[in-house]
């Protein structure tokens, strides 16, 4: 049995199916967009599906075909709901490759339909959030009745257009950290510290990353904070945005700045992917006693979701995917992301 591609096309997309051909797979690709699925069918010689997310019928039909479906067509608060709608109805599970908060939320909410309709929900399946969600619990299952679990990643090169228009669209929301068990709403830019990332350290600023949710299931850890390496300038525009979350959030802003976004190149070039790296830490701790703290590092992002996104299929195709929402490391274990070549995790003294 194979998968399907969803936003095949995309810049992800492709780098996903490039990846799926060279390992031997042949996914079935699928979009809205005729002409671009046709010319990378023949292109890749893979077969096309041409359907759009408001035809759940025939959605629904395509899934005959498919053990699984790979959701790439960001950004996912408006592309999920009608993917895992049908996903449910088929019997078909679904891995897709968002960063939104707000997405992992909804997921974890669905757990039990998921659970009873025999499907695995596991969002994240990229960058965001496997090395996050893997290192978090690898740190977390050794320390018993941890009480505090901290996070930061580290990125260098550019982003997709689609990354940008997937923030821009998150533009106007706070930041996110749990506390006591719950999710609880904070500013941008909350909090702020300083994290070794092995060649240096590196001031971090607190971000509504995906782990701050999926810690929720894959660690029993009540407290949780995720942050990012940022320069001063864009820390200080962070911090500085609580001020006009309203305008912000208002949809002509955000429209022009997604027409701005299209006038980018569509990703990272080739060689950027090379040359570029990524560092993610995650350390825990029960109260004030001594942490265990770890870090993995990883290639360039998108290389990372290339890499982490096939693997993930390649367990779900061997017949691996415990139904009910998941995170990568509740999905498929902690040492998940080590599978990705070129991932080292080290211990932090
Ligand atoms: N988790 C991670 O680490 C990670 C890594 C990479 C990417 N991502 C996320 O993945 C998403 C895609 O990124 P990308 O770089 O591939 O972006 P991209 O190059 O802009 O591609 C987006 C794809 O989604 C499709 N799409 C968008 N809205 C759609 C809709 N309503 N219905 C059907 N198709 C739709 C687009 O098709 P059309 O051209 O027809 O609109 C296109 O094929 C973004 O949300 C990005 O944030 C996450």
């Amino acid at each position: 049995m194979t998968f399907l591609l969803y936003g095949a096309y995309g810049y992800t997309g492709r780098l996903i199916a490039q990846e799926a051909v060279e390992r031997g797979h042949r996914p079935i690709l699928a979009g809205r967009d005729a002409a671009q699925l046709n010319d990378m069918g023949r292109s890749l010689d893979l077969p096309v599906r041409v359907v759009s997310l408001q035809e759940e019928s025939r959605l629904r039909s395509v899934f005959d075909e498919v053990a699984a479906v790979l959701h790439c067509a960001g950004p996912f608060v408006r592309t999920a709901p009608p993917m895992v709608r049908a996903c449910l109805e088929t019997g078909t599970h679904y891995l897709d490759l968002t960063g939104e908060i707000e997405v992992f939320r909804r997921m974890a909410d669905r757990h039990e339909e998921a659970a009873s309709a025999g499907v695995m929900l596991l969002p994240g399946i990229g960058f965001d959030v496997v090395p996050s969600d893997c290192l978090a619990r690898h740190v977390a299952t050794q320390v018993p009745s941890a009480t505090t679990l901290e996070v930061a990643l580290f990125a260098d090169g550019d982003v997709s257009q689609g990354t940008l228009k997937t923030l821009v669209e998150q533009m106007g929301q706070g930041g996110w950290v749990r506390r006591e068990g719950r999710l609880r709403e904070v500013p941008p830019g909350w909090t702020s510290r300083t994290v070794d990332f092995g060649d240096r350290d590196r001031r971090v600023v607190s971000i509504p990353e995906g782990s701050v949710v999926t810690t929720g299931r894959s660690t029993d850890v009540p407290n949780v904070t995720a942050y990012l390496a940022l320069p001063r300038a864009v820390r200080r525009v962070l911090r500085g945005s609580r001020h006009v979350q309203r305008l912000l959030a208002w949809r002509p802003l955000k429209r022009l700045l997604k027409q701005f976004v299209e006038l980018r190149p569509d990703g990272p070039s080739t060689e950027d992917r090379r040359q570029g790296r990524t560092v993610v830490w995650a350390s825990a701790r029960r109260g004030t006693e001594g942490s265990v703290s770890a870090r993995l590092h990883g290639p360039e992002a998108y290389t990372f979701t290339q890499r982490t996104a096939v693997n993930g299929i390649e367990r779900v195709i061997d017949g691996t995917a415990p139904p009910g929402y998941q995170t990568p490391s509740t999905a498929f274990g902690a040492d998940f992301v080590l599978d990705v070549s070129g991932a080292e995790r080290t211990p932090v003294e």
